[in-house]
């Protein structure tokens, strides 16, 4: 990873410094670009919330071969990891690679290692057409924005006819400044015109950018088979907490409703182990990814997945979880 990472900074010059911790600090403001809006809070909470959450380490047990794998959206995975759909390869990230090589080399990687990647969408066209090419010779999950009536039918279409499982909005990016800086109409969507949404897609649909439980509900209301809890890596509204924050709150409102996946700050094994004891079913991982697939490309991906893989196992042996299922509140410590 030492490599992947040490080409990654050189070909994101300008745009990600690829940080010893990827926390939002250096890169506050940096929207367009990889960092978190306005004064980085949202994305610096993400990161703190996780650092501050820790893990009771429980040794006398048998649990010394965790099976990581999961079933979460009808999807077999080989542990609880996705990669989070980003796109916006040039001005994001500096363009040294196309949105092409981009999303396959994320997709690859995931497909290789027998977990899955999302891709997202936005301006212009060619980032939801390199994704949906990618979805379809590889696999993977297609996020489309909350654009208006006519546009967001017609990409969900589109998105349908990848033949991907499931399909997934990222309600969130109403909020999002590139968008708005060229014009282009997203918003809100109330709970009639959200289940207007999902009912027209075939495929199970997951709702990204939840961060509280009430919106939860709405999404459950509406017939969502998912939910994200993310605050798009804090990219839309400054000051919002971190996504590990509101998480057991959630988790109490809609566990078993409906599947729930958590992204914003999760750079480890032992961060997503955290988001399992604090009730995700899964977990996405954005920037990571972006730094291992411009570093390495396939390769990369691959790598870091290895790397996360190697950490989890461990983080599962050292508080007693011979299963995924097994993380709950029973290895995070709490003072008292
Ligand atoms: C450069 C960049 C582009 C992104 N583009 C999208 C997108 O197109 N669709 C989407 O749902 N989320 C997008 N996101 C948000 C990610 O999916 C994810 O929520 C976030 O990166 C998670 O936080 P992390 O990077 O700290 O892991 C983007 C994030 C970044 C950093």
């Amino acid at each position: 990873m030492k490599e992947v990472r040490t080409h990654a900074r050189e070909l994101m010059s300008g745009f990600c410094r690829v940080c010893p911790i990827c926390n939002g600090k250096a890169c506050a403001g940096e929207v367009p670009g990889m960092g978190g809006l306005g004064t980085g809070a949202s994305f610096m909470n993400n990161v703190a919330a996780l650092a501050g959450v820790r893990f009771n380490m429980r040794l006398v047990h048998g649990a010394e071969a965790p099976d990581m794998s999961v079933e979460v959206l009808g999807l077999k995975l080989a542990m609880p990891v996705l990669a989070a759909p980003i796109g916006g390869v040039t001005f994001n990230m500096g363009g040294k690679i196309t949105e092409q090589e981009y999303v396959d080399a994320v997709l690859g990687g995931c497909a290789e290692r027998g977990v899955l990647g999302c891709v997202g969408d936005g301006v212009p066209p060619f980032i939801h057409e390199s994704g949906f090419a990618a979805v379809k010779a590889l696999g993977g999950i297609p996020f489309i924005k909350p654009w208006e009536d006519k546009e967001l039918f017609e990409k969900l279409d589109r998105a349908a006819a990848t033949g991907a499982p499931v399909i997934g909005m990222d309600i969130d990016a109403a909020g999002l400044v590139t968008l708005r800086l060229m014009g282009r109409p997203v918003g809100p969507k109330p709970l009639e015109k959200l289940r207007d949404i999902i009912s027209h897609v075939s495929a199970r649909f997951v709702l990204k950018g939840i961060m509280t439980p009430d919106d939860a509900m709405r999404a459950v209301e509406a017939g969502a088979a998912g939910i994200v809890v993310s605050n798009h890596g804090g990219r839309v509204l400054d000051h919002t907490p971190g996504t590990a924050e509101v998480l057991p709150a959630i988790a109490a409102a809609v566990k078993g409703k409906t599947a729930i996946l958590v992204d914003g700050g999760v750079r480890t094994g032992g961060d997503v182990l955290k988001m399992l004891a604090l009730g995700a079913d899964a977990v996405m991982i954005g920037r990571p990814f972006s730094i291992a697939a411009l570093g390495g490309l396939k390769d990369g991906v691959v790598k870091y997945l290895d790397q996360l893989k190697g950490e989890l196992a461990q983080a599962m042996i050292l508080t007693g979880c011979a299963r995924v299922s097994d993380a709950g509140p029973q290895i995070l410590f709490q003072s008292s």
